[in-house]
């Protein structure tokens, strides 16, 4: 009988599919933060169930001496290393579409927070301050949202921009134009994206193609006034470049999800006025959580029952 490990929180639903497959699982999400533990205990598991807590170093793989699949509920694989898996013949799998919908809602959440700076307009008011001449806002009516990476998430920004009635533009390299109008955006290149947006928001994995994309120079090709929405990764924007053009104002605003060390208590961004944060929240739902966490479950039985 195969033996599943799962380190990291994930819904019990996933816990249950594993049994009624038959396979051993051993809930055990305390491990995804204790690194040393899951090093002793990894060698007696086939497959290894993780969302973005455990990270998958190379100690972790060498130890790992039955390891078949890792399956990580959610999209997002930077947490695992993947050339040190595949050196080892382990499969890594994820949930491409079980949490897309729920995080391009966080993103139209956040772009509408930053919008009309609903944040901090929320926490003024607790305060019993009633400034209501200081917020605002600008309307995303007849706005241009420029999408970095229009794959299944920023395909259902696209789609719900358009509901808002934004012209949306998209650049994306792994695209066709016609993939892209399908998408309802138009392929622009990405100097012309910065150029046109009014608001800019990412949905690219982290990968070294798009690794800091949103570097110092590109971000001073965007313009004046822009909005900047991140509910992808971190490591995708130069967040000390952003402070310093959100303190000139050259940026108007940003929505951050996301940051280049999580979990983050210390951020060139925190504490800046027209800044909006959340702490990685994209996927952050009941149904999403559900959904990754039967597709996680049902993917990784199949495979280690059929080798499919
Ligand atoms: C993902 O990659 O699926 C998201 O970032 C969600 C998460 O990591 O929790």
């Amino acid at each position: 009988m195969p033996k599943v490990l799962v380190s990291d929180k994930l819904s019990e639903t996933a816990v249950q599919i594993f049994r009624d497959r038959g396979i051993e699982v051993d809930f055990r999400p305390e491990l995804g933060k204790d690194k040393d533990k899951l090093a002793e205990v990894i060698g007696e598991y086939d497959g290894l169930a993780i969302r973005s807590a455990t990270k998958v170093t190379p100690t972790i793989l060498e130890a790992a001496k039955n390891l078949k699949v890792i399956g990580r509920a959610g999209i997002g694989t930077d947490n695992v290393d993947k050339a040190a898996a595949s050196k080892k013949g382990v499969i890594v799998m994820n949930t491409p579409f079980g949490n897309m919908v729920t995080t391009a809602e966080h993103a139209i959440a956040m772009m509408f927070a930053v919008a009309r700076q609903i944040p901090e307009a929320s926490a003024s008011t607790h305060a019993g301050k009633w400034e209501k001449s200081k917020f605002m806002g600008v309307e995303l009516t007849n706005k241009t949202l420029g999408i970095i990476g229009i794959g299944n998430i920023g395909g259902v920004v696209a789609d719900r921009a358009r509901g808002l009635k934004m012209k949306v533009i998209a650049y994306d390299p792994t695209l066709s134009e016609e993939k892209i109008a399908q998408k309802g955006a138009e392929k622009v290149d990405l100097d012309t994206l910065l150029a046109r947006s009014d608001f800019i928001t990412l949905h690219t994995p982290l990968i070294d193609a798009t690794r800091n994309i949103l570097s110092r120079e590109n971000l001073g090709k965007t313009k004046k006034g822009v909005r900047i929405v991140n509910c992808a990764r971190g490591g995708l924007v130069d967040e000390a470049a952003l402070a310093e053009l959100l303190q000139s104002g050259h940026v108007a605003g940003a929505a951050l999800d996301v940051f280049a060390e999580e979990p983050a208590t210390e951020n060139p961004l925190f504490g800046l006025p027209n800044v909006v944060c959340t702490p990685h929240l994209g996927a952050a739902t009941s149904e999403a959580q559900e959904n990754v966490a039967l597709q996680v479950a049902e993917q990784m039985s199949d495979y280690l029952l059929t080798g499919a």
